[in-house]
């Protein structure tokens, strides 16, 4: 990345505004390879199904696509970003519990794959299926089973239910219905739950073998995942960060054990790990006050803008203001009218208007949920090579508003 400097800060408010998000597409494409590599090492039948909805820019979802990974869609929304942006249907899994039935049909008679996530959905694919005697359906199961975390999921079939026995029974009773994938996720990011999902998984691939004859070309253990952050953010979290590495071994190895030919491809489905670290946001201090000795410095950007609660981020402070003072204990607030809107707590050092604070690890979950509350957002720039591209441009009143009638 550039090295951020207060006269590449300036230049670049003057151009997109006083807050934007800086983009580190290099970052996320070393991050994917590293992630694959790790488990590659252990089970070469190995990719990355990318989780759009955790950042789901183009951009990035592109460098996925050229690095052969998947694209891990949950609407119509991200299956059209999957499609405009040249990814094979073959390369595209859908997961999610509510479909929108006439793109599933879409997807599966190009040959992509649809996750089912209960019942309900074995009548419009046995419809699909009927009606298109000629196309093999690929179809994947989301399963759902007890790894320890202390969740009870609402996604997927219970393993031991009878439904799962059913959707079981519909794929080997249909032949133009393949069982082409096994799905899971697990939110939870701690490692020790990754041996029980990837052991659940083989286990239940195995026994799947036995009713249909077949292993599923892909047993998909889905995200949740650490990344890459800074040791100041590390200390902030009760569990140790894992590695890319620890993830590999704890899951990868298992699969070596139970399929030692490499009969089927292992999948993980990352959002955040690849992500996360690959996203600064940069906002101007406005304002300083004291309230009865508490004081509060105000920016251009939001807690929305990074997504981060509990923790405080990483963050450094770009000097460019000429009334530098120190200070103890600053809450850094944003522009909202919420109390709560705090981007970093009791900030100490030298502060001043005008100076830019930098927020690192914005990539996840940030960009995407950001609402339009009180303005539209800012624009986002990827200066990870030595040149300035606009990503997404600012937001403005007519983005929001041409949906409303006025
Ligand atoms: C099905 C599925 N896969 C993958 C992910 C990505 O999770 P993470 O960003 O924690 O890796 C999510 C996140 O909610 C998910 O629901």
């Amino acid at each position: 990345m550039l090295n951020l400097t207060s006269e590449m800060m300036s230049e670049l408010c003057d151009v997109y505004g006083n807050a934007f998000y800086l983009l580190d597409s290099k970052k996320f494409s070393n991050n994917f390879v590293e992630l694959s590599n790790e488990f590659k090492k252990i089970y070469p039948n190995f990719n990355i199904a990318y989780s759009y909805k955790t950042n789901y820019t183009p951009k990035l979802c592109k460098i996925v696509n050229d690095n052969g990974g998947y694209a891990e869609v949950v609407s119509e929304m991200e299956l059209e970003i999957a499609l405009r942006i040249g990814v094979k249907a073959t390369k595209i899994i859908w997961n999610g519990p509510i479909k929108n039935q006439d793109k599933i049909k879409q997807l599966l008679l190009m040959g992509g794959t649809v996750n089912i996530d209960s019942v309900f959905e074995i009548e419009t694919i046995k419809k699909i299926a009927h009606q298109n005697p000629n196309h093999r359906l690929n179809l994947g199961i989301r399963c759902n089973f007890d790894v320890g975390d202390g969740v009870i999921s609402r996604f997927g079939f219970d393993i031991d239910s009878i439904e799962f026995e059913q959707a079981l029974d519909f794929i080997k009773n249909i032949e133009n219905v393949h069982l082409i994938n096994l799905q899971c996720h697990f939110a939870k990011r701690n490692v020790e739950y990754w041996p029980a999902r990837a052991k659940g998984m083989a286990t239940l691939a195995l026994q799947v073998k036995e009713r249909l004859g077949y292993i599923p070309d892909r047993i998909d253990i889905g995200g949740g995942l650490f990344g890459h952050m800074d040791d100041a953010l590390k200390a902030q979290f009760s569990t140790t960060i894992p590695t890319y590495e620890d993830y590999a071994k704890a899951a990868a190895s298992v699969f070596a054990e139970h399929f030692p030919n490499l009969e089927t491809e292992l999948l993980i489905e990352p959002g955040s790990a690849l992500v996360g670290d690959c996203m600064k946001f940069v906002g101007r201090i406005e304002t300083i006050k004291t309230v009865r000795n508490k004081t509060f410095a105000t920016m251009l950007g939001s807690q929305k803008n990074i997504n981060m609660g509990g923790v405080n981020p990483p963050i450094f402070v770009i000097k460019s203001g000429t009334e530098r003072k120190y200070y103890k204990d600053v809450d850094i607030v944003g522009y909202t009218c919420i109390e709560g809107d705090v981007l970093y707590h009791n900030y100490e050092g030298d502060l001043s208007v005008g100076d830019y604070v930098v927020f690192s690890n914005c990539g996840s979950y940030s960009l995407v949920m950001k609402p339009p509350f009180i303005l539209p957002n800012f624009p986002v720039i990827d200066i990870s090579g030595n040149k300035v591209e606009l990503i997404k441009r600012q937001e403005y009143f007519d983005d929001i508003f041409h949906t409303f009638s006025f």
